[in-house]
């Protein structure tokens, strides 16, 4: 039986060389997102995008910030990879009924809508995930706010996580200052990242459900605002659970840096809020961005981009879904 030759070190440098590109390529770690992704291969995709999400908003001024909801509740749960947009069936049991979404996360409609475009445009190419992440960073220049250039090239997952989004990934409303560090600190986010993405709050609407505490029970709140807000949501648990309040009290449908301003007056509608702004070590960011819109434009954008950025699936991992709503 013939002996192997020992490989020259020139050989062996080579096959190493393969070895790297071929894990490149793969997808392994290494894959990154970029803002020309679809450049060559979907080139309307951005069009299609904006399209049907300044449809929906002209229809639905609260579709924009509940787009922009559903990129976050994506990106927390296993990374920004289309996860929470998949049905449950007999079958398969996704996010969608896990506690911070259930009756509370929207826009899968309107995700569909978008999707539909763009597979018309450019059939099975773009992923779900992007669209997600495009349709929030569309939604926010549509309301007045800044306009970045969003990364891509994720994939979407063939799978999703019931348990992990329900095991506090996703920080509830009345979480602590340390509680809401800790969760984006597990995301590779900072507290500065925490409190300027939470300036999201500047659109949208909260369920009496979910403040019903604080407006009855915390002092560190505005007398006549806690009143205003008791007004709509009734102080006993199963009545008006669901009636909609305003996240930012004057200018919910204005991306503006207003939340920060409610905040320095007590008039924030979660006790998350607020706790961003009560004598801890967060205050000082919050009177920053209350003063200076374009520090927080520009902090806004950069935590986005980050945001947009957790865990996604590249190379050959998961798919490109043909609905959004299921595994190929
Ligand atoms: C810091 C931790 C956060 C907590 C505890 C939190 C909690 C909540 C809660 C309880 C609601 C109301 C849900 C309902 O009534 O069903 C809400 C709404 C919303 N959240 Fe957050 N959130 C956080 C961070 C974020 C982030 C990072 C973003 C996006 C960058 C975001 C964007 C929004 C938007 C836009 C709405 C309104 C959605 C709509 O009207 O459909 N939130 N959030
Ligand atoms: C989700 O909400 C529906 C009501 O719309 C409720 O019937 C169901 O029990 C909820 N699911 C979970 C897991 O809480
Ligand atoms: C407020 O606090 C009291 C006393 O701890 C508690 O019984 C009640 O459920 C809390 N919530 C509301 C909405 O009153």
């Amino acid at each position: 039986m013939a002996r192997l030759s020992p490989l020259s070190s020139y050989s062996r440098a080579s096959i190493i060389v393969v070895i790297s590109l071929l894990m490149m390529f793969m997808g392994s770690s290494s894959a990154q997102l970029r803002t020309d992704y679809y450049k060559k291969t979907c080139p309307k995709v951005f069009s299609a995008v904006e399209s049907v999400v300044e449809d929906a908003i002209r229809k639905e001024k609260r579709m924009g910030a509940s787009l922009v909801r559903l990129h976050f509740h994506d990106c927390f749960v296993q990374g920004c990879d289309g996860s929470i947009l998949l049905d449950d069936t007999s079958s398969f049991t996704g996010e969608k009924t896990a506690a911070p979404n259930n009756n509370s996360v929207r826009g899968f409609n309107v995700i569909d809508n978008i999707k539909s475009k763009v597979e018309h445009v450019c059939p099975g190419v773009v992923s779900c995930a992007d669209i997600v992440a495009i349709a929030a960073r569309d939604s926010v220049a549509i309301l007045g706010g800044p306009k970045w250039d969003v990364k891509l090239g994720r994939r979407d997952s063939k799978t999703a996580s019931l348990s992990l989004a329900n095991s506090g990934v996703i920080p509830p409303p009345t979480s602590t200052l340390g509680n809401l560090v800790n969760r984006f600190g597990a995301r590779g986010l900072s507290a500065k990242d925490m409190v300027v993405l939470s300036g999201a709050h500047t659109i949208g609407q909260a369920r009496c459900t979910l403040f019903r505490d604080r407006i009855y029970n915390e002092t560190n709140i505005d007398r006549a605002f806690a009143r205003t807000r008791q007004s709509t949501c009734p102080r006993r648990s199963g009545s008006g659970d669901n009636n909609l309040a305003p996240l930012d009290l004057k200018t919910p449908t204005f991306f503006d840096n207003s939340y920060y301003k409610n905040l320095i007056h007590k008039k924030g509608l979660l006790h998350s809020d607020q706790i961003l702004y009560n004598g801890g070590s967060t205050d000082s960011l919050i009177e920053l961005y209350s003063k200076n819109p374009k520090a927080f434009s520009n902090d806004f954008v950069a935590a986005m981009i980050k945001m947009g950025d957790i865990s996604p699936l590249t190379g050959s991992n998961g798919e490109i879904r043909k609905n959004c709503r299921r595994a190929n």
